[in-house]
């Protein structure tokens, strides 16, 4: 028996369907190794804004830093593109950031050898992708001054300003080294040290931090040339540690190797509560069809039991369990081929299920 207690935020369109699934999967999955939790479902997003009149309610924020992990499905949609800014839908994400004190993002990129096929790059290059990038969350030019455009000496001139302090880079490395620890205990820590002064802190910092992790092995990569690496050789990075900036780019660009959006789960942990959610938005187009992949949200509750319930266990069985569903043939419509078996949001969510 454990107290664990999650929040779901099922949020909007196609997110209602895939938290849904993946609910079920957790359910199952902690069933099967006599592990309990409780929880409950919380609103944010434009269904919230309807309700409550703001995106992020308060009771959502309180909700989600008394309990252990937080798994929302997405928010957004064009039904509220035209609401005021400090109301948007997006609020609710980079509110409960904020509000959780969320400085690192985790994107697990795997490419699953049934679906090398259907990456851009050639099968051989991705088949053995296994990475798992590392964003700092809270920092750097996001957060840096900034001046918006104005005339100085007759010329328009605007600025963003990249700032990162000893502590910010600690925490985003150890963070890193202590994940690594239970992969192959590589980090590639990337920057632009020959240009910039805040990389070239980082550079300094990391090196000693990873002083700290002897069996870590740590590395660094200028970031022009880990863009080219992660096409040209991407099944040779391990874990790879960024700005926020940088990872933001670089995660995106990883995430198309994989080949569909839909199976990507990601993480943001801070010193509490940890926020999982699938890479992807609400895709309105194809929402209350029960078509959407649910594997990337399925795979975000199996991040939730390993970083935020302790259950190592319940996380791989969901994730070999995924693995197998598409070795055994199922797709949704996003990843179908001919040939293929095609099921439904449900429909694939009930075989993970069944190969627990
Ligand atoms: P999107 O990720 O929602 O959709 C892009 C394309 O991928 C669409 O064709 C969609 O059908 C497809 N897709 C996405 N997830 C899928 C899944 N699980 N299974 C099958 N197909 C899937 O991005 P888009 O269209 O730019 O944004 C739609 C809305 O979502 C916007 O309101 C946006 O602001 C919001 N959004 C929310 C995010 C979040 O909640 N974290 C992140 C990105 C966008
Ligand atoms: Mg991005």
């Amino acid at each position: 028996m454990s107290n664990k207690h999650i929040v779901i935020i099922p949020g909007d369109g196609i997110g209602v369907e895939i938290t849904a699934a993946a609910l079920n999967v957790a359910k199952a999955a902690a069933d099967k190794c006599g592990f309990s939790f409780s929880y409950e479902i919380r609103q944010a997003g434009g269904a919230a804004l309807d309700k409550f009149g703001v995106p992020l309610p308060e009771a959502t924020i309180a909700a989600c830093r008394q309990a252990d992990g937080v798994l929302l499905g997405a928010v957004g949609g064009p039904e509220w593109d035209h609401v005021a800014p400090e109301l948007r839908a997006e609020k609710a994400i980079l509110g409960l950031r904020k509000e959780l004190g969320l400085y690192a993002n985790l994107r697990p990129i795997k490419v699953f050898p049934a679906l090398a096929g259907q990456s851009p790059l050639k099968p051989e290059l991705v088949s053995s992708v296994d990475i798992l990038i590392v964003r700092e969350l809270n920092g750097g030019i996001y957060y840096g001054d900034k001046k918006e455009a104005a005339i100085i000496d007759g010329v328009e001139k605007a600025s963003d300003t990249e700032v990162y302090s000893r502590p910010e880079i600690e925490r985003i490395v150890r963070m890193a080294c202590r994940a690594a620890a239970g992969r192959r205990g590589r980090v590639m820590s990337v920057d632009k040290a020959n240009v910039l002064a805040a990389s070239r802190l980082w550079r300094k910092v990391a090196v000693e931090v990873a002083q700290e992790f002897p069996q870590i092995e740590l590395t660094h990569m200028y970031v022009d040339n880990c863009a080219m690496q992660l096409v040209l050789n991407p099944g040779s990075f391990d874990v790879l540690v960024t700005s926020n900036l940088f990872g933001d780019i670089l995660s995106d660009e990883a995430a198309v190797l994989s080949g569909s959006i839909g199976l990507l789960p990601s993480a943001s942990l801070g010193d509490g509560t940890g926020l999982y959610e699938p890479i992807h938005g609400s895709a309105p187009d194809i929402a209350g069809k029960g078509i959407a992949n649910p594997l990337g949200t399925i795979l975000s509750a199996a991040m939730l039991f390993r970083y935020s319930l302790g259950n190592s266990q319940a996380a791989s069985m969901m994730e070999q369990a995924v693995e197998q569903v598409l070795a055994d043939g199922y797709r949704t419509q996003d990843i179908y081929q001919q040939a293929f078996t095609k099921v439904s949001t449900e429909a694939m969510g009930q075989q993970v299920i069944a190969r627990l």
